[in-house]
């Protein structure tokens, strides 16, 4: 049912990154409030959460590359854009290593191609959120951790190269020269529902404790991560949203971290995962393949606090890391079953 008394209701809001999986989550929660979706969509993948939900079905889907100005000027001006959610990108470690190419430009000439399609067409525009990450902060001691949003970006490989580049380009927008109504997010790594990307810890360790694959840990598991929910991530994604369009001139230019500040190590997730799925028996196998194991190409230990977000927007989590797991599971259960045996 739409909610009709929210702030969403009847805006025109573009999705990039539409057909992933936290532009699947927040079309989803967009949807339920009433907004008129407008969703970008580079390909035509049809194993998403976009298309198992049947939320295709209920916004506005517009074939298209986010390197292609002309066609993001062409949305923003003909739809009467009001909220742009800036979130395709090419998100996978793996392709980062091997295709530099093709991940600077996705995500670096995507975020200006769409600022610059902005720029053209700004009358209607009330708020730009560019999606940023962790990543883009670079690796910092163990003991500067929780990352806090004035530390420099130093990162290293190239998708967290290519993130800080879109994340500093973002905000050249908000100043006085464009005087954008843009910010930043760098929020730590996000599970839940609808994340089919099965490189990912969450997906791949799911399927395989459901009995639709093998898990292979990929180094020792001695990493440290911070994990949020995608519920948790939709929820302030709107907060911001509305609260950057209501007070444009207090907070464009600002950058929003966002984690649960629960540290957390990669053996523990799965622990975890393996725990609530029922297949702990199997969980010393994994322990035994992790050590010795080295892991390669990943920041040591990230976590983040919510303290900035919280004051600004009064936002915390609402989801206990069991909870979300718990929820994450129960959504695999059914697509699992779904996709492997109807
Ligand atoms: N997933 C996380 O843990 C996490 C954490 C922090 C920040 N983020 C950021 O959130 C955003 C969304 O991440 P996600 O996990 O949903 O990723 P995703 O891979 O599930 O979704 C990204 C979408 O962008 C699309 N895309 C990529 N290049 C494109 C192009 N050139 N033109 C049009 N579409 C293109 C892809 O097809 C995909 O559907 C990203 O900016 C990411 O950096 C993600």
């Amino acid at each position: 049912m739409k909610i009709k008394d929210n702030y969403w209701f009847n805006k025109n809001v573009l999705v990039t990154g539409v057909n992933g999986f936290i532009g699947g989550n927040l079309a989803k929660h967009l949807v339920e409030k009433g907004a008129n979706v407008f969703g970008v969509i580079r390909n035509s993948k049809r194993d998403t959460m976009l298309y198992y939900e049947k939320l295709n079905e209920k916004i506005t889907l517009i074939a298209g590359d986010i390197t292609d100005k002309d066609f993001l000027s062409r949305i923003v001006s003909e739809e009467r854009i009001q909220s742009v959610f800036h979130l395709a990108c090419q998100v996978e470690v793996g392709i980062g290593l091997v295709n530099p190419y093709l991940t600077f430009e996705s995500n670096i000439k995507g975020t200006y191609c769409l600022l610059e399609a902005i720029r053209q067409y700004p009358q209607t525009i009330e708020s730009v959120i560019v999606a940023s990450t962790d990543k883009s902060y670079g690796s910092y001691p163990r003991e500067k951790m929780p990352y806090k949003e004035d530390y420099p970006l130093c990162p290293k490989y190239p998708y967290d190269v290519s993130k800080a580049c879109a994340d500093l380009i973002a905000q050249s927008y908000a100043t006085e020269l464009y005087n954008f109504p843009v910010v930043v997010t760098r929020f730590c790594n996000i599970f839940g529902p609808g994340q089919l990307n099965f490189s990912a810890i969450f997906p791949d360790s799911i399927r395989a404790c459901l009995g639709y694959g093998s898990f292979t840990p990929r180094g020792n598991g001695l990493q440290i991560r911070d994990f949020i929910f995608v519920e948790d991530v939709v929820d302030l994604y709107l907060c911001i949203g509305e609260g950057l369009a209501k007070k444009p001139e207090r907070l464009r230019g600002h950058i929003y971290n966002a984690g649960t500040n629960t540290p957390i190590s990669v053996r523990e997730i799965l622990e975890t995962v393996y725990k609530l799925t029922g297949q702990e028996h199997s969980f010393s196998n994994i322990l035994e393949e992790m050590k010795g194991k080295e892991t390669v190409g990943e920041i040591d230990c990230q976590y983040m606090d919510f303290e900035k977000v919280n004051q600004h927007f009064g936002w915390s989590p609402k989801h206990s890391f069991e909870g979300g797991v718990i929820k994450t599971i129960e959504w695999f259960r059914r697509y699992l079953k779904y996709k492997y045996e109807y």
